[in-house]
């Protein structure tokens, strides 16, 4: 019997290439050539099966050029480059990679915070630049982290790990809102109090936004909630770009109205608007949270085996919209 066709849309790691080998017919972008939209959709056309990136757009359009496809795997936690009721409507299957980057991307996450509050990067750019000239005692005084309060905005599994890392780690005190509230044994482990997005905002010293795009997050954070945070308030977005309003965000670093920004997710990436390139107060990383090798296996691998489990015997790991299972 022939095996499935599918598409590996972006290089990846060659022992999960020779795993997919084994059960497909893989067509890989190894060279990991840019593909347009129009592009994807040409290479799509004789697949059965798909192992996405974030920044691969399976839509309503796609999927009317493809009708053989039956699955797309995303090797990622977020999914905004799925439009998931018309994958479900053209009977396709979406799934993602969620837990194995749990841990790593709160770890990031943190990292961030600390370079921001502590100007990590700003002063190494003052050092390499010969600047430095003598000790001096506000020489790039940054902002306490241990014991201040930390403002978690979505407290999914990503959002809970940075909690316990603030609360348990750093005596931090922990305060949240998400779309729903945690159970009590929840918060008392992520050592975390529920509030509203108003009140995160106006008394966290740091905020931290880890909630999912979409149309109802776009621009969760704009010139209003900024002008609601402390101007001595951090704020790091680990979440997806469209979160946080960019143009709104650097008027507000320029302005002093924030102290400072940590981003690893822009607008538009991978464009970075160009006032945030020119601001000093930002730290600035490529879209890396969960960039450590092996949490990438991990999370290539999971993609695989959801392309495996489906093809085997219907079962893929993480579904998301299993109801395409059912029918
Ligand atoms: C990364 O941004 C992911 O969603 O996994």
């Amino acid at each position: 019997m022939s095996k499935p066709k599918i598409l590996v849309a972006r290089q990846t790691f060659p022992e999960v290439i020779s795993r997919l080998e084994q059960h497909f017919e893989v067509e890989a972008n190894q060279s990991d050539a840019v593909w347009s939209k129009a592009d994807l959709t040409e290479k799509l056309k004789d697949k059965e099966g798909a192992f996405t990136t974030g920044g691969d757009r399976i839509d309503g359009e796609v999927l009317a050029a493809c009708p053989r496809l039956k699955i797309c795997a995303n090797m990622a936690v977020g999914y905004n480059n799925f439009d998931i009721d018309a994958m479900t409507a053209a009977g396709v299957l979406a799934t993602n990679a969620p837990d194995v980057l749990t841990e790593t991307t709160a770890d990031f996450g943190f990292a961030l915070l600390m370079a921001t509050a502590r100007r990590i990067t700003e002063s190494e750019h003052y050092l390499r630049a010969g600047q430095w000239s003598r000790w001096s005692f506000d020489l790039f005084a940054g902002a306490e982290i241990h014991g201040s309060t930390l403002g978690v905005l979505g407290m999914g599994r990503i959002g809970q790990g940075i909690a316990r890392r603030g609360a348990h780690g750093f005596g931090m005190k922990v305060i949240y809102h998400n779309r729903s509230r945690l159970d009590a044994a929840l918060e008392a482990e992520c050592g975390a109090s529920y509030v509203s997005k108003e009140e995160l905002l106006k008394t966290a010293d740091h905020v931290v936004l880890v909630l999912p795009y979409s149309p109802a997050s776009h621009h969760t954070i704009g010139a209003a909630e900024l002008a609601m945070m402390k101007p001595t308030a951090t704020l790091v977005n680990i979440a997806r770009g469209g979160i946080v309003d960019d143009v709104a965000l650097a008027k507000a670093l320029r302005d002093k109205t924030i102290a400072a920004a940590g981003l690893d997710v822009f607008e538009g990436e991978p464009k970075v608007h160009p006032d945030l390139l020119t601001v000093p107060n930002v730290v600035l990383t490529p879209h890396i949270a969960s960039s450590t090798g092996p949490t990438r296996l991990a999370m290539a691998n999971l993609a695989a085996d959801n392309l495996i489990g489906f093809f085997r015997d219907k079962k893929p790991l993480t579904p998301l919209n299993p109801a395409v299972l059912a029918a």
